[in-house]
């Protein structure tokens, strides 16, 4: 892979974004080589007045066809847990610290995941950054090592982290810096778990976290 170019998004995302024009914008993307297998660049989706921004890893399958965050099996997890959680869907903006679906062969219809490398969220990292410079989120819920390790580095773990109250990270830059970040497992995690319910449960609890941060209805 050493001959593989990848200059990073920064040339392709628009000087002064809209969300409107970040989606336009990510589909022209070749800040890496994942947009080549991928159908669509997914960007993030929710109001540009969401006070919460969810932060996912990577656009699964189904969000790779319909060019949507958190439409298929995960997201169902997440509604359910946000609804559980006493968190206005509304009050939210979901998204993922890479926009294009990285995966390698196929299981029947449906295309493996296969997780995104460190190269591949920095080359990513300007589409986040210009997300939250348009909707300002009071609040960040980490969803999973990857999203938490996109702000911490290598040293995050997402099971010593979970359902703390965490400071934006100073060496991440943006206008206005949310106020707080939460960190919880990520909802497909849920789906692979044992204990289903017990994972569930744990997801809730982390959100209402935030819910309380957020000041309860939202
Ligand atoms: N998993 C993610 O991390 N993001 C999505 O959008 C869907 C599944
Ligand atoms: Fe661009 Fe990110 Fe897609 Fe790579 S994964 S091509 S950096 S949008």
């Amino acid at each position: 892979m050493a001959d593989v170019e990848r200059p990073g998004a920064q040339a392709w995302v628009p000087q002064r974004p809209s969300l409107r024009s970040l989606r336009a914008a990510v589909q022209e993307c070749r800040g890496c080589e994942l947009w080549a297998d991928a159908t669509h660049g997914v960007m993030g989706r929710g109001p540009r007045a969401a006070r919460v921004l969810l932060l996912g890893e990577q656009p699964g399958d189904r969000e790779d066809r319909e060019g949507e965050p958190f439409v298929g099996p995960a997201g169902a997890v997440l509604d359910r847990a946000l609804a559980e959680a006493g968190i206005d869907p509304g009050d939210t903006f979901r998204t993922n610290v890479v926009k294009h679906f990285r995966w390698r062969g196929t299981r029947g219809k449906q295309r493996i995941h296969r997780g995104p490398s460190r190269v591949h969220v920095a080359a990513c990292g300007p589409w986040l950054v210009a997300e939250l410079a348009v909707v300002r989120p009071v609040g960040v819920v980490l969803l999973g090592g990857t999203a938490g390790t996109s702000l911490y580095g290598t040293s995050f773990r997402v099971g010593e982290s979970r359902g703390r109250v965490l400071d934006w990270p100073t060496s991440f830059e943006t206008a206005r810096p949310p106020e707080w970040v939460v960190p919880t497992a990520h909802p497909s995690a849920v789906l692979r778990a044992d204990d289903r319910d017990a994972a569930r449960a744990a997801l809730v609890a982390d959100l209402r976290v935030a819910a309380d941060l957020l000041g309860g209805s939202g």
